[in-house]
């Protein structure tokens, strides 16, 4: 049922992270393997991992908010590989800030890449879904799509909004592309180290200790355990499921 043997996947901040964790578990289950995001270089590094498994692996530098960018790379991947069956539109800023403090340019630059940036991937890979009557599309939203924080260093509001949005969109498109067998479902994680925590929330031994008080599993995630709900939504383990969302975070919000 997990079994990805020659599906064609699209991972979208590929580079690092969650995207480059999930990447490498679509490869370990079977699939060739799209990398996009912006940063060649770090691409690549995570494309070695994949062709050493022995699958075909395709990097693609490509900023998901640039719409001729995003056309052009989908027409790319269509020459290589002829089909897409899974896009996990992974990339994503979080940006610190409440309304009172954030600046217009802070608002749009977390809505264009969290929210216009999937809604671009999604136009340009959907329409070849559709012509081959199957696709799986995992969206990359967040717990804070859920709750709020009161902790001064945890305040993102246009990233709750942002995150809020993915669902609205995972909701609107899984309605519509059902009827085409495409799922659409979202991945709402908690806590977990990567570039865009590293340097901010994982830096504050107060706040980790505040997380780990709060969540039941008393820690935040290890890398590589948003990697099984996103292989679960972009598998035919998954073929009856969609419009839904799983909150990977040991328990944090519901307590
Ligand atoms: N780390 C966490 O605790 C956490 C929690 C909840 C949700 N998330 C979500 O998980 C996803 C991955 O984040 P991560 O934690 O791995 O952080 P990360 O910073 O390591 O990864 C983000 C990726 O997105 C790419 N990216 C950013 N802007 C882009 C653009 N305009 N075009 C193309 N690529 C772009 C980056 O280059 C990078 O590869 C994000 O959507 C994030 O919001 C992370």
């Amino acid at each position: 049922m997990f079994d990805l043997t020659d599906k064609v996947a699209v991972v979208t901040g590929a580079s690092s992270g969650l995207g480059a964790d999930s990447a490498r578990a679509y490869a370990q289950n079977g699939a060739n393997v799209v990398l996009l995001a912006r940063r060649k270089e770090k691409l690549e590094q995570v494309a070695a991992e994949i062709s050493g498994m022995g699958r075909k692996v395709l990097v693609i530098s490509c900023d998901v908010t640039d719409e001729e960018c995003v056309k052009k790379a989908v027409e790319e991947i269509i020459e290589k590989f002829g089909r897409i069956d899974i896009l996990l539109n992974n990339a994503g800023v979080a940006v610190r800030g409440g309304v009172d403090t954030l600046t217009v340019e802070d608002w749009d630059h977390a809505m264009d890449v969290n929210v216009k940036g999937m809604f671009i991937m999604s136009k340009y890979v959907v329409p070849h879904m559709k012509e081959q009557n199957y696709g799986k599309i995992v969206n990359i939203s967040s717990v804070n799509a859920l709750i709020g924080d009161k902790a001064d260093m945890f305040i993102r509001h246009s990233y709750n909004a942002s995150k809020s949005a993915v669902l609205g969109l995972t909701i609107g498109m899984a309605a519509s592309y059902g009827q085409f067998n495409i799922t659409v479902n979202a991945v709402c994680p908690g806590l977990f180290e990567s570039e865009m925590t590293k340097d901010t929330l994982f830096k504050s031994e107060a706040f980790l200790q505040g997380y780990s008080a709060q969540c039941p599993m008393s820690r935040p995630g290890k890398r590589g355990e948003v990697s099984g709900p996103v292989l679960f939504f972009s598998s035919d383990a998954s073929s009856y499921v969609t419009g839904q969302h799983i909150v990977v975070d040991g328990g944090t919000s519901i307590v």
